[in-house]
C-alpha cells in the first residue's frame, strides 16, 4: 500500500511552472515547498516530473548504493552538450565513465594533493597581490569573481599546465564569459517547453558559438602540451593522455580527453569559487568567528607577512575548515543530486519509485533538518567539531553528493579552499562597508552575488 507523492494541484500542460521562479529564486522556492508539502514532494514542470527529498531517513535510503545509483535528469542531459560523456555528465553503463574514473582516481590522491600544493599556493599568492592593491586604494573587490578568477586558475595550472592568468586581466578570462552564457541558456531552455526553444535562433546561435569557443581553446591546451611535454603524467591532462587502463589496456580517446578537460574546468572551479565566497559572507559578519580562525592561523604561522604554508600546515586548520564546511552546510554550492532505483521499488515504506523515475536530493534542505540542531539558519561551525560530528547521522550531510559518483574532486577543493581562506584571512580584515545583503545567484551553481569587500591590511594589534 503505497501512497503518491505529495504536490501542490498542477495545471494540465504547464504543471507547476506558472508559479515557479527563475533561477536561484526557483531553488529559494523548493526550499519553501520542502517546509510547507513535507520533506518528499512532487513538481512538476511541462510535463517533466521530479521528486526533492530532505527527509533525513530517506536519504540515508538513497545513499544505498546498492539500491540506487546517479540518474542523469533533464538539466544535466542539457549539459552533456558541454560535457558529453565526462565524469559529470556521463551515464553509469557508459564504458568510458569507469575508464576515466580509474584512469583519474589516481590524480586526486593524498599524493596528488601534495604535488598541487605549490601550485595552489602560487595561485593564491596572486589574489593576495590583488587584494594588497585593493587594500592600498581602500576599493573595494567583487568577491565571487576573485573567487572565481583563483579557483580557475588553479585548476588551469594544477589540471592541464596553463595559465589562464585571471588576476593579469581586467575581465574575467574569455572562457568564463562563454561558460556562464552557456551554462545560463542550458538552464533556461531546461526550463521552457522544446515548441519555445525552437524560437530562440539568436540565443541558440549564441550558444553554438560560446560552446566553440570554449572547446577551441580546450584543443589549444591539448595540442600545446602534445607539443612541449607529451610524457608529462604527473597531472590531469598528463594522465588523460598517456595512462592505459590495466583492466582493460584502452585509452581515453581524442573525443573523450576534450569532454573531461571541458568537465574539470567547469566542475573544478564554479563550486570552489562559490564556497570560498559564501565562507568569506559568513567571516564578514561573524566577527567572532573570524577572530578564532586568525587566532588559529597566526599560531601556525605567525604575524609576519612573508608566509610559505607547507602542505601539512593545511591540514592543521582545522577550525578554518570547520568555517568551509559550515558554509556548504548553509549553501552546498551544488544545491542537489539525483539517485535512481536498480529495480522497482518502495522508498521510505511508502512510495512507489520505478527504475525510470528519479528522486533529487535537495542539499539546502536537507542541511537544514532538526539533526543539525536549534537555529538551523545559523553560521556556527562548531555544528563541525569532532564531539559534534561524531553525535549525527551521516546522511544528513551531502554537498559533495553520494557513491562513486559523488565528487571526485572533494580533497582537491577542501585542501584550496582551506589554504586560501587561511592565507586570506591572516593577512586582511574584512571590511563589509555596505553592509551586503545576502543574494544568493545561480548558474547552475550558486553563489552570493553582488558580495563586495574592502581588504584591509592587519595591523599587528588586530
Ligand atoms: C561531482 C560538488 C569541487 C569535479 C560532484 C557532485 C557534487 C559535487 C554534489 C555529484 C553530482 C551528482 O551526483 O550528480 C562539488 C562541490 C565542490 C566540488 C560542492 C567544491 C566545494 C570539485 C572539484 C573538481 C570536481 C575541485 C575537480 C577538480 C567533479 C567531477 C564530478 C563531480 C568530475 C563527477 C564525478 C563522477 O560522476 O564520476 N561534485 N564539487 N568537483 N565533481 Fe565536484
Amino acid at each position: 500500500n503505497t501512497v503518491p507523492v505529495p504536490q501542490r494541484r498542477r495545471l494540465p500542460y504547464f504543471g507547476h511552472a506558472l508559479s515557479l521562479p527563475r533561477g536561484a529564486d526557483a531553488m529559494l522556492h523548493l526550499m519553501k515547498e520542502s517546509r510547507t508539502l513535507g520533506p518528499v514532494f512532487n513538481l512538476s514542470v511541462f510535463g517533466n516530473d521530479m521528486i526533492l527529498v530532505s527527509d533525513p531517513d530517506i536519504v540515508a535510503e538513497l545513499s544505498n548504493t546498492d539500491r540506487f545509483v546517479k540518474c542523469i535528469p533533464s538539466d544535466l542531459l542539457r549539459l552533456r552538450d558541454l560535457g558529453g560523456d565526462g565524469l559529470f555528465t556521463a551515464f553509469n553503463e557508459e564504458p568510458n565513465w569507469q575508464l576515466a574514473h580509474d584512469i583519474l582516481m589516481p590524480a586526486f590522491s593524498l599524493d596528488a594533493m601534495r604535488g598541487y600544493h605549490s601550485t595552489m599556493v602560487a595561485a593564491a599568492r596572486s589574489l593576495l597581490a590583488s587584494w594588497d592593491r585593493h587594500a592600498i586604494a581602500q576599493y573595494s573587490t567583487d568577491v565571487p569573481t576573485d573567487m572565481t578568477r583563483l579557483t580557475f586558475d588553479t585548476i588551469g595550472m594544477c589540471g592541464f599546465g596553463y595559465d589562464f592568468a585571471s588576476f593579469d586581466r581586467p575581465e574575467p578570462h574569455p572562457f568564463i564569459a562563454s561558460m556562464m552564457r552557456a551554462l545560463n541558456h542550458a538552464q533556461a531552455t531546461n526550463e521552457l517547453p522544446d515548441i519555445v526553444n525552437r524560437f530562440t535562433k539568436r540565443k541558440n546561435a549564441q550558444y553554438a558559438a560560446d560552446i566553440r569557443l570554449m572547446t577551441d581553446l580546450i584543443k589549444d591546451i591539448v595540442e600545446q602540451r602534445r607539443v612541449d611535454d607529451p610524457t608529462r603524467t604527473d597531472d590531469l591532462l598528463g594522465r588523460m593522455l598517456n595512462s592505459v587502463d590495466p583492466r582493460t589496456g584502452t585509452m581515453l580517446d581524442d573525443d573523450n580527453v576534450r569532454n573531461q578537460v571541458m568537465t574539470f574546468l567547469i566542475a573544478g572551479h564554479e563550486t570552489t569559487g562559490g564556497a570560498l565566497s559564501f565562507a568569506l559572507y559568513y567571516l564578514a559578519k561573524n566577527p567572532a568567528v573570524l577572530s578564532r580562525a586568525q587566532q588559529e592561523v597566526d599560531l601556525l604561522w605567525g604575524t609576519g607577512d612573508d608566509i610559505d604554508p607547507t602542505y601539512s600546515d593545511v591540514g592543521k586548520l582545522t577550525y578554518v575548515r570547520q568555517i568551509l564546511n559550515e558554509a556548504l552546510r548553509l549553501w552546498p554550492t551544488a544545491p542537489g543530486y539525483a539517485v535512481q532505483p536498480l529495480e522497482d521499488t518502495v522508498v521510505g515504506g511508502k512510495y512507489a519509485l520505478h527504475t525510470d523515475e528519479a528522486m533529487t536530493i535537495l542539499t539546502p534542505a536537507l542541511h537544514r533538518v532538526p539533526a543539525w540542531g536549534d537555529n538551523v539558519d545559523s553560521f556556527d561551525p562548531e555544528r563541525f567539531s569532532p564531539e559534534q560530528v561524531a553525535r549525527r547521522p551521516v546522511h544528513v550531510y551531502k554537498p559533495f553528493g553520494n557513491g562513486e559518483r559523488a565528487c571526485i574532486g572533494r580533497q582537491f577543493a577542501l585542501h584550496e579552499a582551506t589554504l586560501v581562506l587561511g592565507m586570506l584571512i591572516h593577512r586582511f580584515r574584512l571590511d563589509d562597508r555596505t553592509n551586503y545583503q545576502l543574494k544568493i545567484g545561480m548558474t547552475l551553481t550558486i553563489k552570493p552575488e553582488g558580495f563586495t569587500l574592502v581588504p584591509i591590511r592587519r595591523q599587528a594589534s588586530d
